[in-house]
């Protein structure tokens, strides 16, 4: 079923509707290269799209309703659109948690744009992008589904107000309190490049990463750990940033610099105080490693992922045993650089290595993991890609 999931969605359609599609769109998913947390702070991030991708195949219905069905589950739900208002956000939980992102970015589109141009559509959804591990598979799906009524529904919106809706799908009609960043990253995307982004201009620059010509790949270690940012400890975080930012009198810590930190350990209480640095030391390292990839080339950036990390396990309290021991391992079996990557708490970290490490680093990693009693990693290198298109 993960295979060639456009033809999944496809056929899940036909089994569904019982005649062909208008047509197919796909959002990737993507790694984050570094910049943790501060999409919300509105700082700085430089993720890309990867390979992985969330097809929806689309047609349209004549009765108002809106149907969406999944591979992942033999569940199918149907709402009439203009329920969409009731459901979202006050009742969401009638509605299947898987359900919320597509129902959610119809809900989303339609109350921004205040179009009544919304007709029926039947929605199956098919993807490879692994969920729960950190790989940005809910802002696939908001990609693609976004992309495709956008389309369907004439609304010409461009890429960044897509990456809107599927942030407003994901805050409001999931709850989960996430930034930009995956939208962004879901919408911009491009082959070998990454997208330098400003959260708060959300101006957006392409960059070369140039992997490939370096002789480097970019490994993903799934650990398992399966994590969720609609509960918990990612929206404990975002509390205590905005505490941060409130007590330092800043819109938000993305005004703070590095020179500010020592008035601001004064101002805060220790554990406030750390998630503050993380934040603005963050910030500080995107940049650089922005400067030092278009200086110096990728093989420079190590370090920079590495504190990157640091930074995340000791300051920001968001990394896990696993993704400790998956960085160690990958660092000490000659990684370039290493660090969890997306909301932490579980999901994945990447690996920045030499074409000719792959199999060492693949193998010490899998060792440590063993040794301490985790199950088996799942690791697999990933190339930067194209950002949402409709395929047919
Ligand atoms: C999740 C969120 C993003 C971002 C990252 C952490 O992926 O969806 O908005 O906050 O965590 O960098």
């Amino acid at each position: 079923m993960t295979t060639a999931p456009a033809a999944d969605a496809r056929a899940l359609f036909v089994d569904l509707v019982g005649s062909e599609p208008t047509g197919v769109w796909s959002s990737p998913g993507r790694v984050n290269l570094i910049g943790e947390h501060t999409d919300y702070n509105d700082g700085f991030v430089f993720p890309f799209a990867i390979e992985h991708r969330t097809y929806v195949a689309l047609g349209t219905r004549t009765d108002g309703r809106i149907r969406v069905a999944s591979t992942f589950t033999p569940e199918v739900v149907e709402v009439a659109l203009d329920e969409l208002d009731d459901l979202f956000p006050a009742r969401r939980d009638e509605i299947a948690e898987w359900a919320r992102y597509p129902l959610g970015v119809a809900w989303a589109l339609a109350k921004t744009t205040g179009s009544d141009a919304a007709t029926g559509v039947d929605l199956a959804i098919a993807s490879d992008v692994p969920v729960g591990a950190g790989l940005s598979s809910s802002a696939a799906i908001e990609g693609a589904v976004a992309s495709a009524l956008d389309e369907t529904w004439g609304l010409g919106l461009d890429r960044v107000a897509l990456a809107k809706i599927g942030r407003t799908a994901e805050n409001e009609a999931v709850g989960a309190p996430t930034g930009i960043m995956d939208q962004m990253s879901s919408m911009l995307g491009r082959p070998d490049a990454a997208i330098f982004l400003d959260c708060r201009s959300l101006e957006a620059d392409v960059v070369d990463l140039g992997f490939a010509d370096a002789g480097l790949e970019l490994l993903v270690m799934d650990t398992g750990v399966k994590h969720s940012h609609a509960t918990g400890g990612y929206g404990e975080r975002r509390a205590s940033c905005e505490l941060g930012a409130r007590t330092l009198g800043v819109a938000a810590l993305r005004d703070v610099s590095v020179d500010d930190l020592p008035r601001a350990e004064e101002l805060l209480d220790d554990v406030t105080y750390r998630r503050v640095r993380h934040i603005v030391t963050e910030n500080a390292r995107v940049i650089e490693t922005v400067r030092t990839l278009r200086e110096k080339g990728p093989e420079a950036i190590g370090d920079l992922l590495v504190a990157s990390h640091v930074s995340m396990r000791d300051d920001f309290e968001i990394s896990a045993p696993e993704l400790d021991t998956a960085v160690d391992a990958a660092l000490a079996a000659g990684a370039i650089g290493a660090r969890m990557t997306g909301g932490g708490f579980g999901g994945a970290a990447i690996a920045l290595v030499s074409h000719d490490s792959v199999d060492q680093v693949r193998d010490a990693v899998t060792a440590a993991f063993a040794d301490a009693g985790y199950a088996a990693p799942h690791i697999f290198t990933v190339t930067p890609l194209e950002g949402a298109r409709r395929d047919n």
